[in-house]
Formats: C-alpha cells, structure tokens, sequence
C-alpha cells in the first residue's frame, strides 16, 4: 500500500484536500491515508468521519506527512514540514507556483516531487482535475450572495399590496467559470442581469442563462479569443469604446460583479473610479480580480472600500469562505489526479513522469525545478523533458493560469 499523508492547513485557509469519501476512494485505489487531527474541522469533517472512513488520525502535521509516499494540501506548506517529507515523495497542492520563486526553490531541494494543481492542462481528460474551474464556479456564487447580504435592497422584484419592489440590476463583466455562476446565481435571486465579455462565445451562454449580453461588438471583439479559449488583451481603441459603453451602463446598476482575467497579464481595468462615483450610493462592486490587481480601480485586497457610498469588496479566499463545497469539489479534484498515479495492482507508487498531465502540473523533482518559467524567474535552466512548453509556461501567473494555452473545452453544461 501507498502511504497518503494530509496535514493541517494555515490559519487563514479552511479547506483541506481530503474528504472521507476520498479517503474510501483512495483506499480502494490501494492507499493508506493519514491526516493530522483537526484538519478538517473548519470544513465540518470532524476525525470520527475519517476514522469511519478509514483513515489514520495524526496528532501532529509531521507525524501526517512522515511516511507519506504523497502528501495533499490546499496551499502551498512550510518548508519545515516539506522538508520532514520522505525525500522522493510527491507533493501535491495548489503551491501558488508563479509567487516566491525562491520559497519555491528552498522545497524543491528537499529532493520532494512538486505538483501545482493550478497548473492542469486544461483539456477533457483533466476536466475532473481542473481546481481553477471548481473553485471559481463557488467564487462566482459567494460573490453574489456575498454582495446581496450586503446590498441593503431586496434583489428580485416584489408586487406588495404596499406597493411594487423593483428588482434589482446586477452587472457582470467577465463571464468564464465564475461569471457564468454568478450570472446563473444573480437570476435564482430575481435579480435583472446583464453581462459583458471581449469573447463572441459567450453571447449565446449569457443569454442561455436569463441574461442579456452587452458588449462592444466590432471587428477586434470577433477576433478576441484565442484558439484556448480565452481572451487576449484588447487594443487601446476597443478600451476606449469598451469604457464609454460600461460607463453608461454601470450608472444604472445596483451590483456589479468583476471576474475578468486575461493570462499571464495583469486583470484590466473595466471600472474607473468616475464610474464609481457615477454609481449610486447603496451599489456595490465584488472584484473577484482583485489577487491579479483587480478590475475596479479602488478594489483592494482583502478589504472593503468605501466610495461615495459605494462599496467595493475585495474579499481574497472567497472558495474559502465556502469550504464545505470548496474542500470536496478540490478533494475529489485530487483523488481524480492521484488515482492514476497508484498502480492498483501492486498498490504501489507509479507516477508516468512522460504523462500529459503530470508533466503539466510538475514543477520540480530531484532536487531541482523543472517548470521552465520557475527555472527562468531563478536565473537557471530547467532540467529538460520535464519543462512545459513555452506557449504554456509564458501564461503563467499568480491565480495559476499557466497551461492556459489548452485546447478549448466546451463549457459544462450551465456551469450553474
Ligand atoms: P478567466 O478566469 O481567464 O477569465 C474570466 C473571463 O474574463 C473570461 O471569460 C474572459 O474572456 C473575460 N475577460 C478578459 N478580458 C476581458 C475584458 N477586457 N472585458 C471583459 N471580459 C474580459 O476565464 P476562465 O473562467 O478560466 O474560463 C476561460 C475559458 O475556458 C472559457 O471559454 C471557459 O468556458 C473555458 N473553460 C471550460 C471548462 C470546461 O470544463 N468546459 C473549464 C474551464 C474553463
């Protein structure tokens, strides 16, 4: 049998990558796992449901990862506890791979092998796996629901024998995994919705959701996405005719919703600080771009600014604050990755280093980077065979979207 060991995350994240029915899943792919006691409280699977399952129970995150074969996280862990890690053992997390380049280095040379989930290629065999698509979908939900607690209006429209409630206008720019949940999430709520992209694909998703699609659609917009599917940065001119038409719709919304994202490139900026104050006081923005610098111009990370009456949410974590669902969407995203890594025969480890899927999400191994990227931002060449390919390598940044440069996949049915 393999040996999988979970310890526990950071204080600021409450999801953990193991579930009791991955625990069952994993024991049937011939592993044993141990997670350190309390790992998964904050996502309410108390020690007896893993017991139950079959799971060890640690009393420290050392004693979870000492005989690990594979060690599961949500983040990236301490170098002490990487560094208590069996030398050959697999780690595999969401590492943050573009950040700390160094940070990155010091647990490559504890000799552990380093998988980035963030760094899946994106194609139909790895959709089980996709960790950036299973946690956005939750982050477009919780940005709604997060921003109608807050809005002290009601969202749909109410006929009262007092008189008729109108509903509420909710905008939202950007309409990839997270969009289309907050779309589909703002119109259960009642809520009027419209929604904008640079990508042509889209029109037809917005309005299979209830939602009415507005953009700028000239020629540049029909040539906007890129054969992965996702969008390249648009010319100064397209901004501008971009920002006039924004500017005169968001004036007239209550909730503005921002997920837009462009690849290994700062997120744009689609709402200036003119069309805040032009918004009225009580509306409120959630910038779910605020980690790549953020869509609205006084978004701020973590905080929540204040504007004429305005409010702008700049919530980091929000799949976090959603960690029941959080933790077993990315726990089944990890099971559906280690399967495959465990001969089930000779319950042993048997990771294919030349597998697409493996060399996407590898990072380092043998004491050394492997990610060409990483070895860049290091000043060192990285180890050949194990590189991505530079189209996908240049893609990379802090939300993790390297491998971006996939084949487009359909879009799950509804997202929603
Ligand atoms: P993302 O997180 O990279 O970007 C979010 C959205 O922002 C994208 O739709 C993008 O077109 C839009 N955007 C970028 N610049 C913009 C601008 N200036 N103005 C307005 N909008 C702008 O995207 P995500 O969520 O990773 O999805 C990208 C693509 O991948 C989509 O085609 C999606 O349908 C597809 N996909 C499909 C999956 C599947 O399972 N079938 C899974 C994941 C993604």
């Amino acid at each position: 049998m393999i040996a999988i060991g979970v310890p526990a995350e950071g204080e600021d994240e409450p999801r953990i990558g193991l579930t009791p029915e991955t625990v069952k899943k994993l024991f049937k792919a011939g592993a044993t796992v141990t997670v350190r006691s309390g790992a998964g409280l904050r996502s309410h699977f108390p020690d007896q449901d893993y017991s139950a399952a079959g799971a060890k129970i640690a009393k420290s995150d050392a004693e979870a990862v000492a005989d690990a074969d594979i060690v599961l996280t949500v983040r990236r862990p301490t170098p002490a506890l990487v560094k208590s890690m069996k030398k050959g053992a697999a780690l595999i997390g969401m590492l943050d791979p573009f950040s700390d380049a160094d940070g990155l280095d010091a647990l490559a040379k504890t000799g552990v092998a380093l998988f980035a989930m963030e760094l899946m290629p994106r194609i139909s065999r790895a959709q089980s796996m996709d960790v950036l698509s299973s946690q956005s979908n939750l982050a477009g939900y919780k940005a709604v629901v997060d921003a109608a607690a807050a809005f002290e209006r009601a969202l749909p429209m109410m006929m009262t024998a007092a008189g008729t409630v109108p509903a509420a206008r909710v905008f939202v720019m950007g309409v990839g995994v997270a969009g289309l949940q907050a779309i589909a999430t703002a119109r259960r709520l009642g809520a009027i919705v419209t929604a904008t992209d640079v990508r042509p694909a889209v029109k037809e998703q917005v309005a299979s959701l209830g939602a009415k699609f507005i953009a700028v659609e000239d020629e540049e917009f029909k040539q906007a996405e890129t054969a992965a599917g996702y969008a390249k940065e648009m010319s100064d001119a397209y901004k501008k005719k971009q920002a006039a038409l924004v500017a005169e719709h968001v004036k007239n919304q209550d909730i503005v919703i921002t997920t837009a994202l462009i690849p290994g490139r700062p997120a744009p900026k689609l709402i200036s600080k003119e069309m805040i104050e032009s918004m009225r006081p009580g509306s409120i923005i959630v910038d779910l771009a605020v980690e790549r610098g953020g869509n609205a111009e006084l978004a701020r990370p973590g905080e929540i600014v204040s504007h004429n009456g305005v409010r702008i949410f700049g919530k980091l974590n929000l799949p976090g604050s959603v960690p029941v669902n959080a933790s077993s969407l990315y726990a089944r995203n990890l099971q559906a990755f280690v399967e495959p890594l465990i001969d089930k025969e000779k319950k042993t480890l048997a990771i294919n280093w030349d597998d697409e899927l493996v060399k996407g999400t590898l990072i380092a191994r043998n004491g050394a980077i492997v990610n060409a990227m990483i070895a860049e931002r290091l000043g060192k060449a990285a180890s050949p065979g194990n590189a991505p390919p530079a189209k996908e390598a240049a893609n990379g940044s802090a939300k993790g979207e390297a491998n971006k440069a996939a084949p487009k996949r359909q879009p799950k049915g509804g997202k929603a």
